[in-house]
């Protein structure tokens, strides 16, 4: 059981949520991609053993899904491979790992998944994502796997801030109103964080509450957003139409919406 002041490494501490992590951990030991290449076994793996810290939380990752499809080997490799080698470093130095993967996992045709659903994921970085639980798994025992869904934060490219531009370039912003899933705080995702750290290891679901379609999202920013279908609006990854996360393990965060108003007020 860790107890007290805990030493934490962080791999991905310059994207959206590692940002929010590193204000979160701010003791820290926090590599960017210009730090470490995550897909260097031996780097990681020595950074790992050098830092000797209580718990390594990955939140390095390659997030832009739709490159996911023409990128195949990278994918695989930074979202499938990485996540492995952490895990052995973990192993070694008997570190906890906190791993962050995705509703993606899943395929879409329920209309809710729980922590224990079977994944089978339908675009590649679902398939790259699934790939690194299943390594983190195979290799350590004292990891939390965190699928959360939808993220959008102060620090990154996001649906929130691409809504806010569109609307003001364009009179009617079409959004698609037939996917399903449960925007999330990357602020709440990476306080939470601290909490998951002290339960058992495991997968946890943890997104903000409530469910909506990108298209309700969209009118919670946005007032001239316009329904569509998935089909009006072709992608290159297929996306599952419900990626609903069920959180059965700890107590839930607050609704998407209290978190969006709170997060529209910080950019004005
Ligand atoms: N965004 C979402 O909607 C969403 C939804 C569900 C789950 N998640 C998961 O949540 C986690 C955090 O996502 P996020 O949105 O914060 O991602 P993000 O903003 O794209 O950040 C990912 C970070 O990983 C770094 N990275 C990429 N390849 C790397 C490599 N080979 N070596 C070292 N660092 C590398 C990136 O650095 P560069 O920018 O320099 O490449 C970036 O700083 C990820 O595991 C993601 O799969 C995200």
């Amino acid at each position: 059981m860790v107890v007290g002041k805990i030493k934490t490494l962080i791999f991905g501490a310059g994207g959206m949520l590692g940002t929010e992590l590193c204000l979160a951990f701010p003791d820290a030991v926090k590599l960017k991609s210009t730090d470490v290449d995550i897909r260097d076994r031996k780097n990681v793996i020595d950074l790992i053993k050098e830092n000797r810290p209580d718990v390594v939380i990955n939140s390095a990752a390659y997030t832009a899904v739709d490159d996911c499809e023409d990128h195949q080997e990278l994918a695989f490799e930074v979202n499938g491979k990485a996540p492995g080698y952490m895990a052995e470093g973990c192993a070694l130095t008997g570190a906890r790992l906190i791993h962050y993967s995705t509703d993606y996992v899943f395929n879409g045709s329920n209309k809710e998944y729980f922590e224990d659903d079977n994944p089978d994921p339908i675009n590649i970085y679902g398939s790259s994502k699934l790939m690194g639980e299943i390594n983190i798994i195979k290799n350590l025992k004292n990891f939390r796997i965190i699928r959360t869904s939808w993220l959008f934060g102060t620090h990154g490219k996001n649906f929130v801030d691409t809504m806010l531009k569109l609307s003001k370039d364009m009179s009617a912003v079409k959004v698609v109103n037939d996917q399903f899933g449960k925007p999330t705080y990357a602020f709440d995702l990476a306080n939470k964080t601290e909490e998951i750290i002290r339960l058992l290891p495991g997968i946890y679901h943890i997104t903000n509450e409530g469910i909506c379609s990108w298209y309700e999202f969209a009118s919670a920013i946005i007032n001239n957003a316009v329904p569509c279908t998935s089909k009006d609006f072709p992608r290159k990854a297929i996306r599952p139409k419900y990626s609903v996360l069920v959180n059965t393990k700890t107590t839930p965060m607050r609704h998407w919406r209290e978190a969006l108003s709170e997060y529209l007020k910080l950019r004005n």
